[in-house]
């Protein structure tokens, strides 16, 4: 079972994370391979006469959430609960939360979230649903809270509250990022340093399909002055962040936007029996040549990296290279979903060099260049030959690299 760690940010006002520590899951969505876990990060603000919920956990993990959340506050005392976003990771405890609070809080959130709520748990659920609109702002225990829509960072359903007296961001999933960190909020440097690979991860597997509206959203939340006023910025996984709030979000910025790390190429290959690693062999050492410091991630018939550790690595490539075999008149398969990932979650406008082998007739590099070209990347060239590379076909990916580091400028 995952722990549940309790601890307060707080005292005044008074206020709680619950932050159920996820060690069982392996695919996030079904999909993206995290051996590093995931947390799952609910809040509690304790104020006068009033007692706010802010998200809460997976369904399977319910119970343990309740007692950790009893250990704070009699679940029935809760008066409130702010619903920013209603995917089962922060929606699945609310039924049976509800339930133990015999149905006296308030369900708050967009009229998006409000559909989806009654449509995976029922009318109960929605029967004292509250809906707000962007900007709106509640009175609350004494405190004015602001509700934020920032749509599709998840979904469409995503709001924020930013309570404007304690300046209090609750961000959801916005802020959000894999992993297990050792503490609760940002204060250690080291935590940060190691958790922030994993934040590029989960912003790219799971909000990269929408990765324009990440800056467009912080835009909208820096415009209304309250990035840089925050007190805390609180997401919904990951750490709480409390030491330098706006790090977070600067940090999303430079994601969504694809800023790159200075000299990061990143070279994505498949070979079966070592064809194409001879070519990139090549390419490797024109690119250090150039002084270049590629990342690599191969799939042979040893090893298969995760897709969503490659994916976690392209926002701050400067560029790409992808060799492939042909197989089966098509792309060789771990190539071929790599590529459709790569092109649906972290399409940004990179170059590209694309690198092929094959045996009897090149299938592989022309398909890699027609997705490429219909994508934003920029293709840069294509290099593909049979067997053995010759004299040649080496003088031609020395070449190919050569104007790839051109490209980038
Ligand atoms: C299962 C399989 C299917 C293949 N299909 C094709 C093909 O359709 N067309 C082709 O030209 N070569 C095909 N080949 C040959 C490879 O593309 C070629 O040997 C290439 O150099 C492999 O590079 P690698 O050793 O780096 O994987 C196939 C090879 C295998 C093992
Ligand atoms: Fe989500
Ligand atoms: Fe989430």
């Amino acid at each position: 079972m995952p722990g549940v760690r309790v601890e307060k940010l707080c005292t005044d006002p008074e206020l709680y994370i619950i932050r159920v520590d996820d060690d069982q899951i392996k695919y996030f969505e079904a999909a993206w391979y995290i051996p590093e876990g995931i947390t799952y990060n609910s809040y509690i603000l304790k104020l006068d006469n009033a007692v706010v919920l802010f998200d809460t956990t997976k369904a399977e993990y319910t119970d343990i959430f309740l007692e950790a959340l009893r250990g704070i506050v009699d679940p029935k005392e809760i008066t409130h609960i702010i619903v920013h976003h209603t995917e089962p990771d922060h929606s699945g405890a609310l039924p049976k939360i509800l339930e133990e609070n015999g149905y006296r809080a308030q369900v708050i959130g967009t009229a998006f979230a409000r559909n989806l709520l009654q449509g995976f748990y029922g009318e109960k659920v929605v029967e004292n649903f509250k809906v707000v609109k962007d900007g709106e702002e509640l009175k609350i225990g004494g405190k004015t809270f602001r509700f934020i829509t920032v749509p599709w960072l998840h979904w469409p359903d995503t709001m924020i509250t930013y309570v404007v007296e304690d300046k209090l961001i609750f961000s959801c999933d916005a802020g959000g990022g894999y992993s297990i960190p050792e503490t609760i909020d940002d204060s250690d440097e080291e935590v940060v340093r190691r958790y922030l690979p994993y934040v590029a991860k989960y912003i790219v597997t799971v909000i990269g399909h929408y990765h324009k509206y990440i800056v467009q959203n912080i835009n909208k939340l820096k415009n209304l002055g309250i990035v840089e006023e925050a007190r805390m910025i609180l997401p919904g996984h990951g750490l709480a962040w409390c030491k330098n709030p706006k790090r977070i979000f600067e940090y999303y910025e430079s994601v969504g936007a694809g800023v790159p790390e200075k000299d990061k190429v990143l070279v994505i290959y498949d070979s079966m029996y070592g064809f194409v690693e001879r070519r990139i062999e090549i390419v490797l050492d024109e690119l250090k040549k150039l002084g270049k410091k590629p990342v690599v991630y191969r799939f042979t018939d040893k090893e298969a990296p995760a897709v969503s550790d490659i994916l976690g690595e392209i926002p701050s490539a400067e560029a790409l290279v992808i060799g492939a075999s042909t197989y089966e008149a098509e792309i060789h398969p771990r190539i071929r979903y790599t590529l459709y990932e790569i092109v649906d979650k972290a399409n940004y406008e990179k170059p590209v060099l694309i690198v092929g082998a094959f045996g009897w007739g090149g299938v592989a590099g022309r398909k890699i260049e027609t997705i490429i070209t219909r994508s934003k990347f920029d293709h840069v060239a294509t290099v593909e030959s049979k067997g053995y590379p010759s004299r040649e076909d080496e003088e031609k990916l020395r070449e190919a690299v050569r104007k790839l580091v051109e490209w980038i400028g």
